[in-house]
């Protein structure tokens, strides 16, 4: 019997800006292979809500649709990714005690249940869970440990990051989906599927920043030891830029936004005598020139902020001098020219726009394909060792039976 079963997996980012979707063959054996990529502009979601959910499902249903066309696939299920701007964010922390008396030896029955308790703990009524990063385990009140399975001790507590979202929110999506005629196979924080889709073990190892810079937030992801350590959602995306523009030039935002993406760069010391000349826009019926240096002036304090920022988190999360595989970018705002170099001065590590890890034929622009990528050739590294939301994905009760026996097994022998 072959047990290399190809399926279709289809990721949905549902970005405010663009729905971004990706088809990928997926199967035991090979690498994923991507079958089919597209976008489509957005109508119908805001900073952090869905405003109106027939524009919406209309986006989706052509979107998901064109690609079903183009690929000759048929497939139901959608992994869909959300923003940072529908995320919020927060530490959680639990502690049990392991046995009566004496010593116990930490079975990772032991850590799914402190995981679930932190989980349970840190969770409000009208939230879900979206993901749970254990960050570290204390044994005995003092003995650190990133994975305690096998440890002696008599209690356990456990620091968890969890991601949250609005319960309303993962209901209008889901409904926004099956209106469109697809069923939601799953819900996840994009970015992070983003920095699975480039991020080599290795980096999150090493160390690295991954920063996903979208329109209305910037997701900003500390990795060390393998594992999320810091998470932080700047309430500071590309789009605040283009309303500065706008409103420190006067100008609209359309134009603001144009001239963002063709002229606005950030200057990092000694370029800034280097911009010189003036940008021909069209307003109403007549030119006018706006000085080139004037739009710089505008875009690099905006642009110090934001680095200021993620410095701020890096900090914060003491890892800054703990970043040996560097800075990685990805989304539409890590496309303004300067900001990465700004960045590289920053932190004194290499900057660059994020790779996609596997294959990708002719994408002109990978890294605003990341979440969806990752979405569907989805690997789920979502932690360590065991995270919470998989506790709800076992398997048959024969599994679960076998698996006790052989955790009290281990405990006992
Ligand atoms: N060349 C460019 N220079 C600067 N900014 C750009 C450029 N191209 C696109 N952007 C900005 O990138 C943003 C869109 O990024 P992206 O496609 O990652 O958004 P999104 O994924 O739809 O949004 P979100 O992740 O916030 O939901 C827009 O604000 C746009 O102005
Ligand atoms: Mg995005």
């Amino acid at each position: 019997m072959s047990m290399n079963k190809e399926t279709i997996v289809c990721g949905l980012d549902l970005g405010v800006y663009r729905l971004k979707a990706c088809l990928a063959r997926v199967d035991h054996v090979h690498a994923p292979e991507i079958v089919g990529i597209s976008q489509v502009a957005t109508r119908g979601i805001r900073k952090s809500s869905i405003s109106d959910l027939q524009d919406v499902s209309d986006g989706i249903n052509r979107i998901l649709n064109g690609l079903k066309e183009k690929s000759k696939l048929d497939f139901k299920d959608v992994h869909i990714g959300l923003g940072g701007h529908f995320i919020q964010h927060r530490k959680t922390h639990a502690i049990i005690p392991l046995a009566d008396k004496g010593n116990k030896v930490i079975t990772t029955f032991d850590i799914k249940k402190i995981n679930h308790q932190a989980c349970l703990l840190g969770i409000n009524l009208d939230e879900k869970l979206i993901h749970d990063f254990p960050v570290q385990y204390v044994v005995d009140g003092f003995n650190m440990a990133a994975n305690p399975l096998g440890l002696h001790g008599r209690k356990l507590e456990a620091n968890i990051l969890i991601a949250v979202a609005q319960s309303n929110l993962i209901n209008n999506v889901h409904k926004a989906v099956q209106q469109a005629g697809f069923d939601v196979k799953t819900v996840a924080f994009s970015s992070l599927r983003s920095a699975d889709a480039c991020l080599a073990d290795d980096d999150k190892k090493r160390g690295c920043i991954f920063i996903d810079m979208g329109v209305e937030a910037t997701s900003v992801l500390i990795f060390k030891e393998g594992v999320l350590k810091n998470l932080g959602i700047l309430n500071y995306g590309s789009n605040q830029l283009t309303e500065e523009i706008s409103r420190k030039l006067n100008l609209p935002f359309d134009l603001a936004e144009d001239i963002k993406r063709s002229y606005a760069m950030v200057l990092t010391g000694d370029d800034s005598a280097m911009i010189k000349g003036e940008i021909l826009v069209k307003r109403d019926a007549s030119y006018v020139t706006i000085d080139r240096q004037s739009v710089c002036q505008v875009v690099t304090p905006w642009a110090m902020t934001l680095v200021e920022k993620i410095h701020q988190l890096v900090r914060q999360a003491d890892l800054e001098h703990h970043l040996c595989a560097g800075i990685f970018v990805v989304g539409g705002g890590a496309l303004l020219s300067g900001l990465l170099e700004s960045m590289e001065q920053k932190f004194s590590v290499p900057t660059k726009v994020a790779k996609i890890q596997i294959e990708t034929k002719q994408l002109n622009n990978p890294a605003v394909y990341a979440g969806c990528i990752g979405l569907a050739v989805q690997r789920a590294t979502d932690g360590l060792p065991v995270p919470f939301s998989q506790v709800y994905k076992q398997g048959s009760m024969l599994h679960k039976v076998t698996y006790r026996l052989k955790e009290l097994y281990q405990e006992y022998f």
